[in-house]
């Protein structure tokens, strides 16, 4: 029987989250925290060895019905902490979909992956984008909704009233620090109250159309390498998502705690709790100030691979 072995990686955003719902342009850049999930044919559905009926997985129950139902046993060994706004659901979609298209001989191509993946986001979330999906398939960094030119185009994918070109997003070497607050937050009840938000008030309307303003400023700065505008941006950015209602104390504290030493920054993915982002040339200072704040900070690697598939023949 084959084993199959599949990595993603986690994600942070550098501008436009919860905008890009709504379709507004969105940057994204994998990071060096990979999940890990390895497939393998069972008589019966296993996850880490339990007994489990992995169909209770809001994810893997669309992944499955998508695919071939045989009972599978699954292990999965995650270095994306959960909730945390770094897009472990994304990468477990994306992992999931890869192994059960191998175990049933289907193509691997990334997009499909990516759009499969997604399809799984919205089933379980009922709403989202396909921001963290498409950069988990593809890894490295991505845009969406950017003028880009036709070579560096991947997919496009279209949801209800919504459409997402996701492009490649080449991003010169900058240091970025992660703080994770370790308030886990679910992604649907916070994109879910920024609808209602927006939807019942013409301010948060006007707040989401300037996210997807500033996101196109920061990459404009991006292309020029010019990291004084960027962090300009993202510390912009910030307010305008704490505006809309999905930041934290712990969020603005660790926030507050790096500016001092960094260009700009936010809090990334849907807020709420989970991670913010920093963008610095000093990370060992900004890893202390979230330190003393009761953050768990990292420096990112960026330029990471995306989803990769391994076979083991037994
Ligand atoms: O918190 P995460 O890692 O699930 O990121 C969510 C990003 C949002 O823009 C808030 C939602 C989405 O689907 O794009």
């Amino acid at each position: 029987m084959n084993e199959v072995s599949v990595s993603a990686p986690g994600k942070f955003v550098i501008l436009g989250e919860h905008a890009v719902v709504y379709g507004k342009p969105a940057i994204a850049l994998a990071i060096n925290k990979r999940f890990h999930l390895s497939m393998r044919r069972d008589n019966e559905f296993k996850i880490n060895n339990e007994a489990t009926d992995i169909r209770a997985n809001p994810h893997m129950r669309y992944i499955s019905s998508k695919n071939d139902m045989l009972p599978v046993s699954v292990h999965i060994d995650s270095k994306i902490p959960t909730g945390s706004g770094l897009g472990s659901s994304a990468a477990l979609s994306v992992t999931f979909s890869a192994a059960m298209r191998t175990l049933c001989g289907m193509s691997l191509d990334e997009e499909e992956i990516a759009k499969e993946a997604f399809e799984a986001e919205f089933f379980s979330q009922g709403r989202g984008s396909p921001m963290d999906t498409s950069i988990s398939a593809h890894g490295y960094g991505i845009a969406l909704n950017a003028p880009a030119a036709e070579e560096d185009l991947l997919w496009k994918i279209t949801k209800n009233e919504h459409a997402w070109n996701i492009s490649k997003m080449d991003v010169p070497p900058m240091t970025f620090v992660i703080g994770n607050t370790g308030i886990r937050a679910a992604t649907g009840p916070l994109v879910e109250k920024v609808r209602k938000y927006k939807d019942s008030n013409r301010f948060a309307a006007d707040m989401v159309d300037e996210i997807g303003r500033i996101t196109l400023e920061g990459m404009e700065a991006l292309r020029k390498n010019d990291v004084v505008g960027l962090g300009e941006l993202m510390t912009k950015d910030h307010k305008l998502l704490s505006i809309l209602g999905v930041s934290s104390n712990e969020l603005n504290k660790l926030v507050g705690a790096s500016l001092p030493y960094s260009y700009g920054a936010k809090l990334t993915g849907s807020g709420g709790g989970g991670s913010m982002v920093a963008l610095t040339d000093q990370p060992d200072k900004v890893c202390d100030a979230i330190h003393s704040r009761g953050g768990t900070p990292f420096v990112v690697r960026t330029g990471v691979e995306g989803v990769r598939v391994s076979v083991k023949s037994e």
